[in-house]
């Protein structure tokens, strides 16, 4: 088990915990790769810019089509070669979102995501996705700066949370929960008891 994803609302951690986590992992002699989505390749930050910071309309299916396609690179150029030469590969976020972002919370039905998301990656999901589960609405207010997505509504933001919660619910053997309220210490300890 050595690709492990992190996801959550604005807010909840996943960025300090992916450092701690790959701190203590590489403390301990393994080669960590460190990604988020969208990103971590030429192309995928090129998609970022347009998804996250541009202003024009965007039709939900393009919103989902164009992360998948950024997912999609990453899992080619970054995420396959780091598990072939053994490394560890923790992601900031992963197909996860893309489930309850434009699954649940632009109602495109996480199934139908999800198919999408398959082609996609063809094979290469994340082996367990820790869900840090932090309020939506504490979540937001810890966010800095809100993207065009991170700026929606709080409704958006708790339909985000309740099919991460739905999923988790389902999805035993590979999404975990763990309560993101707690200090953060505590968290990683959690998070270090279910990957070694
Ligand atoms: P990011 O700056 O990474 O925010 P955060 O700190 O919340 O992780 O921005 C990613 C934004 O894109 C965030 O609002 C969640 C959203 N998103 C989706 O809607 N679908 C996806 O598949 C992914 C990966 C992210």
């Amino acid at each position: 088990m050595r690709y492990i994803a992190f996801e959550g609302v604005e807010g909840a951690g996943k960025s300090t915990v992916v450092r701690a986590l790959a701190a203590r992992l590489r403390a301990a002699g393994n080669e960590v790769v460190q990604v988020r989505e969208p990103g971590g390749t030429r192309l995928g930050d090129a998609i970022r810019g347009l998804l996250l910071d541009g202003d024009s309309p965007m039709a939900p299916w393009a919103e989902a089509a164009l992360f998948a396609a950024a997912r999609a690179q990453l899992a080619v150029e970054v995420v396959r070669p780091a598990l072939e030469r053994g490394a560890w590969v923790l992601s900031d976020r992963t197909v996860y979102s893309s489930l309850a972002y434009q699954g649940g919370a632009r109602r495109l039905g996480v199934e139908e995501v999800r198919t999408l998301n398959s082609l996609a990656l063809d094979g290469t999901w994340p082996d367990l996705v820790v869900w840090l589960d932090v309020d939506a609405e504490v979540g937001l207010k810890r966010q800095e700066n809100g993207d065009r997505i991170g700026s929606e509504d709080l409704s958006f933001h708790q339909m985000v949370a309740a099919t991460f919660a739905a999923l988790a619910e389902v999805e035993l053997d590979r999404l975990v929960r763990i309560d993101a309220s707690a200090d953060i210490e505590s968290v990683v300890d959690q998070v270090w008891d279910l990957v070694t």
